[in-house]
């Protein structure tokens, strides 16, 4: 929410997001700003309802080509908590109907269904007996920015990474270093944090097909004057060359390459770039990328590592796997649990300080 305030935008904390009123101004803003939103939903209307009759009229009640061209393709999704609805198939499809319906009471014609490239996405939110529509301005996900060229290995949510790096507290001035960096995600938008880059600024957003669209408000939002530009100092190393190559091209692609020194090394043997600065990593977890019990035998010797060569930094491990500070035997100075889609996972913050904050074997 933090991130919206420079844009004018005061917005309030509710379950899985954030909710605010505000202009297209702020919206396109927003959609080009956003480092950690998925997407951002325009509400359009609320009601209560107790079946798909219910539903169908309500939907079918809504003045669409106000919204949207007939020309443009559509998808709705239904997404429900304790709707006492049985199939949410039959949901939307009865909400597709309306839609459509109503564009053909009003012009004869209908919008064509597209469900993997859509031009206009309609979400439908069911309660138990109340139910909102929200017509999405982002379009494709707001974390696909238009810069992954290279592919590695479980790389992460670009706007999962951009919220590890600000959840660290790293300061542009500060050295970077991710010493298990795969495609390189956390470097690069760490990079476009520090060089004022927006998210945004290669991608094309939904909200360009809904009929407010104002091309002008439009030019103007990505005209105006970025942050003030600084260069950091970035550090990526990983073992695997296929990662090392995709995180090359996508810190290229991203256009922050410059910035970054990429090395072939293992972090049980890396030296800190720098005499203090921030260490993040997201180890590998799970059976595709090792099994439980060489990462029981990794741990001890990343705790070691981290003890040995990073004395005055502050290093956080991202990771799903809870047995980690336990493992790793080092006195994590805070947890913050977070969500990977469906996995629990924790941000650990160690301080390493020369001599202390090891536990007892
Ligand atoms: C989960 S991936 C990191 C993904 C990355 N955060 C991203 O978003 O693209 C873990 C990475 O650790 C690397 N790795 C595994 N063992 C390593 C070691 N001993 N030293 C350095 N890197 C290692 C793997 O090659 C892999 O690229």
């Amino acid at each position: 929410m933090a991130e919206l305030a420079p844009l004018g935008i005061a917005a309030t904390a509710v379950p899985g997001g954030a909710t605010f009123a505000g202009t297209w101004e702020q919206c396109y803003g927003a959609n080009l700003w956003s480092r950690v939103a998925s997407r951002i939903l325009w509400r359009i209307a609320e009601f209560d309802y107790r079946n798909e009759h219910d539903l169908y009229a309500a939907v079918r009640a809504i003045d669409w080509p106000r919204y949207f061209r007939v020309e443009r393709t559509l998808r709705v999704n239904v997404t429900a908590q304790k709707s006492p609805l049985k199939s949410l198939e039959f949901a939307t499809l009865r909400i597709k109907d309306a839609v459509c319906d109503r564009f053909r009471d009003t012009l004869g014609k209908r919008p064509s269904i597209d469900r993997t490239n859509p031009d206009v996405r309609v979400h439908a939110f069911l309660e138990s007996a109340h139910a909102t529509l929200y017509l999405d301005t982002s379009g494709e996900p707001l974390f696909k920015r238009g810069w992954r060229a290279g592919a590695a290995d479980a790389p992460l949510r670009e706007n999962l990474a951009a919220g590890l790096i600000m959840l660290t507290g790293w300061q542009p001035e500060e050295p970077l270093l991710d010493p298990m960096c795969g495609g390189g995600t956390l470097l690069v938008e760490a990079g476009a944090m520090a060089r004022g880059r927006a998210p945004g600024a290669k991608r094309p957003f939904a909200f360009e097909k809904l009929a407010a669209f104002d091309a002008g408000t439009w030019d103007e939002v990505k005209r105006e004057a970025q942050a003030a530009e600084r260069a950091p100092q970035l550090y990526g190393s990983d073992t695997d060359p296929k990662a090392l190559n995709a995180a090359r091209r996508n810190l290229a692609e991203a256009g922050v390459e410059r910035w970054v020194k990429l090395e072939r090394v293992d972090v049980l043997e890396r030296p800190a770039p720098a005499a203090s600065g921030v260490l993040v990593m997201n180890p590998p977890y799970g059976e595709r990328m090792g099994s439980a019990d060489e990462l029981a035998r990794f741990y001890p010797q990343l705790g070691d590592a981290l003890k040995q060569r990073f004395a005055g930094w502050r290093c956080y491990i991202f990771t799903a796997d809870l047995r980690l500070p336990k493992l790793i035997r080092l006195q994590p100075s805070r947890r913050i649990p977070l969500w990977n889609g469906a996995l629990e996972c924790r941000l650990y913050e160690f301080e390493i300080v020369a001599g202390s904050h090891r536990r007892p074997k």
